[in-house]
């Protein structure tokens, strides 16, 4: 066994219902003075601001709204909204939305205590974070990123069509609330997508050569949760138990890959996120069957732990046959949500391989993939997963 660090700075709160408190969570349990609201168009579309800011009245709590956060945030979109948070004066940030808001709020808390442009702070820039962010709680509105449970912010790089994180312990959110109430209007292929993106997670922390006993257990319990819910959470999304069991999920997941790291289906779907603009879950849903089947015999005895997690009956198979029963189980799933399946559905094109290749290989977290990947293993990946 490997030596072990094992983090989980955030606060969880989960209860049905719970925004309609949050006014008297951040002015009571905190003490904070003013809430920046920090969301996106489609979260105000969809009727969650309003609960939000009613629960925020309730608690006779002085908030301001800003919505002008987008899917796969750049540097210049942070950058931007980290000056308006700084002119608002408020002391508390609170994140409503998936996996982009969150991340840019991540981003923004910490640039308002650690001076410049978020460029200067992604992987391999000129700057380290120094000082503590300023607060940040999260609401997620999708069963899926984790990010309100991790260190990292995702950046899109337009210039260099590459995404890239700021990855520090100051980012870490202080608490996460989940209220499945509020995902209950959540499309039937967001959930699906958001949640095979839980399972990447869930999937690539427990394989990952960083992993360790205590996210073992999370990574196996959130694997077992979305074998049994997400199914229903996609057929009936009114389904309060399936949306719960998935909210809870999705944020163990979270912690269990801050800790454990991911592997090539995150290297993969962040360059095609950045190079061909497929959404994190969709390219996640599709990419995770089939660079299971390569990892498969990096670590059969997890793998065949995978499938009886998904509730794969395995009595009578040779180990590796058990393993594999893994791979079959996500191909299944992903049928059974009908989730693109090849990249060609999705705008990929093959003229863009080289360089996916390229920054996939560059990806941070490669290097705990459970097996080693050449360049040319990942184009065997992208060939298969093509059409
Ligand atoms: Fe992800």
């Amino acid at each position: 066994m490997n030596d072990f660090l094992f983090k989980m700075p955030t606060r969880i709160r989960m209860g049905v219902g719970l925004s309609a408190n949050i006014g008297a969570i951040l002015k009571d349990e905190y003490g904070y003075q003013k809430v920046f609201v920090a969301t996106d168009k489609g979260i105000v579309k969809a009727g969650i601001i309003r609960q939000i800011e009613e629960g925020l009245q309730a608690g006779d709590m002085d908030y301001v709204v800003y919505d002008e956060l987008i899917p796969d945030p750049t540097i210049e979109v942070v950058d931007a909204a980290a000056a308006i948070l700084h002119e608002s004066g408020a002391d508390v940030v609170l994140a409503v939305g998936g996996g982009s808001p969150i991340d840019t709020a991540k981003a923004m808390c910490m640039l308002q205590t650690n001076k410049g442009s978020v460029r200067d702070y992604l992987f391999g820039g000129s700057k380290t974070v120094q000082n503590e962010s300023l607060p940040l709680l999260c609401i997620p509105t999708t069963a899926g990123t984790g990010s309100e449970m991790t260190a990292a912010s995702v950046i899109t790089n337009n210039q260099k069509k590459t995404k890239v994180s700021v990855t520090h312990e100051n980012l870490i959110p202080k608490m996460a609330i989940i209220d499945p109430a509020l995902q209950t209007g959540m499309p039937a292929f967001i959930t699906a997508t958001t949640g095979m993106d839980a399972l990447t997670h869930a999937i690539e922390s427990y394989v990952s050569l960083n992993a360790n006993p205590v996210s073992d257990a999370m990574g196996l319990a959130a694997i077992r949760m979305i074998g049994e819910h997400l199914r229903t959470a996609v057929s009936d999304g009114s389904n309060l138990s399936a949306r719960s069991h998935m909210a809870v999920a999705s944020t163990i997941a979270g912690v269990a890959f801050m800790n454990g790291g991911l592997g090539v289906v995150h290297g993969i779907a962040q360059t095609i996120g950045a190079v061909a603009h497929v959404a994190h879950g969709t390219a996640n849903s599709l990419l995770l069957p089939y660079c299971m089947k390569r990892n498969v015999i990096g670590n059969l005895e997890k793998f065949r732990s995978i499938a009886i997690a998904l509730g794969e009956n395995v009595d009578g198979l040779s180990l590796r046959e058990a393993a594999e029963r893994a791979v079959t189980a996500v191909f299944k799933l992903a049928q059974d949500l009908k989730v693109p399946m090849k990249l060609k559905q999705v705008g990929v094109t093959r003229d863009m391989f080289p360089q996916i290749i390229e920054g996939t290989m560059a990806y941070r977290l490669l290097s705990v993939n459970p097996c080693k990947l050449t360049p040319a293993d990942i184009g065997a990946i992208l060939e298969e997963a093509f059409e």
